[in-house]
Parts: C-alpha cells; structure tokens; sequence
C-alpha cells in the first residue's frame, strides 16, 4: 500500500538525505527500460513525476541515488535478465548504503511483495498503475522502510502528465492512447500485470502529438495493447471517438506528421481504420498485425477469437484497401500441443504473407495465466529451439526478397540521425517502416527527403538522395 508522510517527516528528511548523495545537493535518479514499448514511455511518465520532484536523471548509474529498473515479465527469460541485473548491483549498494534501488514494472505488479523478500537489496516495488506515489515511497525508503504499491487502477491513464523524452533523437515519440488489456490470451502475463483495459481522454492524446510537433518531433507512435479496442465516451455529452475518429484528429495535426500505432489485435482492426489510414497518407502505411500461430487449432487453445483463415481474409482485406502497406508480427513457437503439423501452418501463414518484419519467440510458461493452470507446456525445448530456427530463417528470407523489390525505387523517408556505421550516412524510415541508410548530402534530422533504393540487406535499405520528389509506387 501508498504511504504518505507527514510533510515535517519529509523535510527532515530531505536534510539527512543531502549527506549520502552522490550527485550533491540535486538527487539523480538512472532508469533503465526492459520490455514493450508501453512500458519504455511509461519510463518516460516516471522520468516526468522524478523530475517535478526534483530528481535529474543520470545516464550513468555509479552517480545515481536512486536506480530505478522499469521491468518486464512477458517471458521468464525478460525476469531473469532483471534477476541478473540486481545481483550486479549489489556491490554497489554495499558501497554507498544510502542509494535506494526500485523494481517497477510489470514484475513488481507480478511479484509484489515477494520482490521485496527475494531481492533483499530492492527498497521499492511500483506497479504501473502507482508512478503518481514514487515521491511518497522513496520518503518512506528514505527513512529505512521498504516500500510497496501495486495496486491496480481503473481509470489511471497519466493523461496530465507529459513525459520528459529520455535517450530521444527529437524525431519520433511514442504516445500511450490506452493502459491494460481485456483480452485473454491464454499464453499472456499482461491482463494480470496491467490490469483492465482503459483509454485515455482525445483531448489530452491530441494535446501531446501538437506539443510534440511544435517541438520539432515529425513522427507520433500511438501505443496501446489493443489499439483498435480504443473508445472514449466523453461523460457529459457522451459522444463517443474511436480508434479511427482518434486516428483522424492526430493525423490532422500536419501533413507532416507521422502517425503509427501498435498494436493492432486481428479481431478487432476494423475497415474504418484502414479507410481512415487511406484518406491520410501521413498515417503510416504498416501494421503490426501479430499472429501467434498459423494453425487454427492453437489459436483456438491460445483464446485469439480468430482462426488461420479469418487472418488470411483480414490480411486480404488490408491489401485491397491499402495495396502499399506493410504488415509484421508476432510468432509464438512451441505453444502446448504445437505438432510439428501445427508448426507448420505457421511456415505457410508466413509464406502466404510475407511480412516485412517478424518479432519471434518460444513459448515461456507464465504463472497464472489459463495456459499455465490448463495444459501441459510440453514441447521440447529442443524442438521449440530448432522450429524458432526454422521460423527465423523464413522471416530472413523473405525480408531479403522484399528488401530486393525495392531496389531502383524511390523513397519518401523522414531521417532520423547519423546511420549507426558512419557519420557520413543518414539512416530514416519509409512509410513502411523500412530501414533506409543513404549519404548525408545537405539533408537534416526531422526533414523529410527522397532516397533511390540501390542496395539491400535483409535488415537494412542502401540508398543515395534522389532530386524527384515522387516516390515509386510499392
Ligand atoms: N498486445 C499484443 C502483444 C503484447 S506482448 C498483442 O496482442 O499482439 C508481445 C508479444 O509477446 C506477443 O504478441 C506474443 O507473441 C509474445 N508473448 C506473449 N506472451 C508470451 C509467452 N508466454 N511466451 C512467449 N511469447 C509470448
Ligand atoms: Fe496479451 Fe493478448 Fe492482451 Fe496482447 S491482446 S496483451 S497477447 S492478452
Ligand atoms: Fe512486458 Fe509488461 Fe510490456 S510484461 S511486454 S513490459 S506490458
């Protein structure tokens, strides 16, 4: 639970406070970021609340008083990195006493006060829903009590709070339209470290994609679980937006802004999305549509609400409506009962849509969740192993072959900063999403410019500037 101090009892402490910190009399705060996008603006809306409260952020750790890990628990291997990364600083909380260490995140909402038991060293644990409390916990740390808040709220969305953009290159920011999740993938931690779904006010949404823009931000990423489930009835007139209508409105900031959004559930994109992305070429030609598997029958044990063939016809369907966008997923491998037939429909599902980028797993067995009480995760690690191999040699080749369509073509690409092989080399994305590397000529970060495709990786494009200004058509 939140403790809140007394105001006297946060101003002693404040004085006592003053002798241990390293930074001298401005406390540093270091944050460090694991998992989903979400969780990395949410990182942000932390950075937002430290800030007011007069904490600097550090980008190094040894001159922080406070190392925060912002944590994920999707797969056990996302919580074991963490495990690993608390055990490393140990030797310096020996050093330096007075230093506080919190675990926030979706494994402090996971583990609760089990955290706090196992991981002696950790004096906080912060579920998403509570940032608003870190300055009443790290008093209450302070003062040598540990401190916990995990709980989950109903309405929380931080929609007042404009995050302070960590480690950005003032081209793109994400903006989280919607917190938690309603859906109940079998195979999935979130519904239970993220709570119930909610969607946050238009208004503010719209209010932070123009603050953005004005900044010189020239690309928006609107964020959520399950975008397409967005909804938002104002309470007095209740009129309701959509997850297209929302579209629309930020779209309509500037033409030159760029608008993505992630993630799209497959049930639910609706062809109002994809009629709105149409009449707004600023919104992003590309979706992530995630999968999970090709074979209808463990989708149906996964809870997805759609089989193989409903993907095919959604994916159809986009392609009539956008034949330039690009599509990329997610893949589960090795789910309970996956037959090497199972396996794969996923192979044919991949060559039947050859998507431009691919985020594959193995199958980790989460506590709690319906797969974890229900079936038998019973698949070999060795299989699982050599069908994620399988599956990321497809991904591979199929990368490669689009990447090689696009040689000769032109690009609209917006540059985002110096490639990371040379200073000499730009490196921006198309609508697409594609990677583009070209040389710099006279062209600037935030700008948009024309790039002809003349060479390729499976990850990257090669390019040089091109005086057209039409691009080629996909
Ligand atoms: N809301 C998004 C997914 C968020 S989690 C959606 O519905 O698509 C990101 C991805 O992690 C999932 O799409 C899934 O592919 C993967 N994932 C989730 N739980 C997993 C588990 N237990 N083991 C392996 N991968 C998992
Ligand atoms: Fe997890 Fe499914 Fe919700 Fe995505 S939609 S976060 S996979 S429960
Ligand atoms: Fe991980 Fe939580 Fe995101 S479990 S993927 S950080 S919502």
């Amino acid at each position: 639970m939140a403790f809140v101090p007394n105001l006297e009892r946060e101003i002693g402490l404040a004085a006592v406070a003053e002798d241990h910190r390293v930074g001298g009399s401005t406390p540093r705060f270091y944050i460090e970021t694991y998992g989903c996008q979400m969780n990395f603006n949410d990182s942000e809306i932390i950075a937002a609340i430290l800030t007011k409260h007069g904490y600097h952020p550090t980008e190094d750790f040894h001159l922080a008083d406070l190392i925060l890990l912002n944590t994920c628990s999707i797969r056990e291997n996302a919580e074991q990195r963490v495990r690993a990364r608390l055990g490393e600083f140990h030797a310096i909380k020996r050093r330096r006493p007075g230093l506080l260490i919190g675990v926030l995140g979706c494994m402090a909402e996971r583990l609760k006060s089990k955290l706090l038991e196992e991981e002696h060293i950790v004096d906080l644990v912060i579920g998403p829903d509570a940032y608003r409390s870190l300055p009443a916990l790290i008093a209450q740390a302070e003062s040598g009590q540990k401190a916990i808040n995990v709980l989950l709220s109903r309405e929380e969305t931080y929609a007042d709070i404009s995050p302070v953009r960590l480690a950005s290159n003032g081209v793109n920011a994400f903006i989280s339209i919607m917190r938690g999740c309603n859906n109940m993938c079998s195979f999935c931690v979130v519904p239970f470290t993220r709570g119930r779904e909610r969607s946050r006010p238009p208004a503010s949404i719209l209010r932070e994609a123009r603050e953005l823009f004005d900044l010189g931000y020239r690309e928006v990423t609107l964020l959520g679980q399950n975008v397409d489930s967005y909804r938002w009835e104002d309470p007095a007139t209740h009129t309701v937006v959509t997850f297209a209508q929302l579209l629309a409105q930020v779209a309509a900031i500037s033409p030159k802004l760029r608008i993505r959004f992630s993630t799209s559930h497959p049930k639910d994109i609706t062809d109002d999305v994809l009629f709105t992305m149409a009449d707004h070429p600023n919104i992003c030609r590309y979706i992530h549509l995630p999968v999970q598997s090709g074979s209808s029958a463990v989708l149906q044990r996964m809870f997805r609400n759609y089989d193989a063939e409903w993907y095919r016809r959604k994916v159809d369907r986009i392609r009539e409506v956008l034949p330039d966008c690009a599509l990329s997923t997610d893949i589960i491998v090795g789910f309970c009962g996956e037959t090497e037939d199972d396996h794969q429909k996923t192979l044919e599902m991949m060559d039947y849509v050859r998507y431009h980028q691919a985020f594959m797993f193995r199958y980790s067995e989460r506590p709690g969740t319906y797969a974890a009480r229900h079936f038998a995760d019973d698949v070999p690690d060795d299989v699982k192993a050599r069908r994620l191999q399988e599956v990321i040699q497809l991904q591979n080749q199929h990368q490669l072959q689009r990447n090689r369509e696009q040689i000769g073509k032109i690009h609209e690409v917006l540059v985002e900063g110096p490639s990371r092989r040379s200073a000499n080399q730009l490196a921006g994305r198309n609508s697409q999403n594609q990677m583009i590397v070209f040389d710099a000529g006279q062209a600037r970060k935030g700008e948009y410019v024309f790039v002809q495709v003349t060479g390729c990786t499976s990850a990257t494009l090669l390019g040089t500037l091109s005086p057209t200004s039409t691009p080629s058509t996909n």
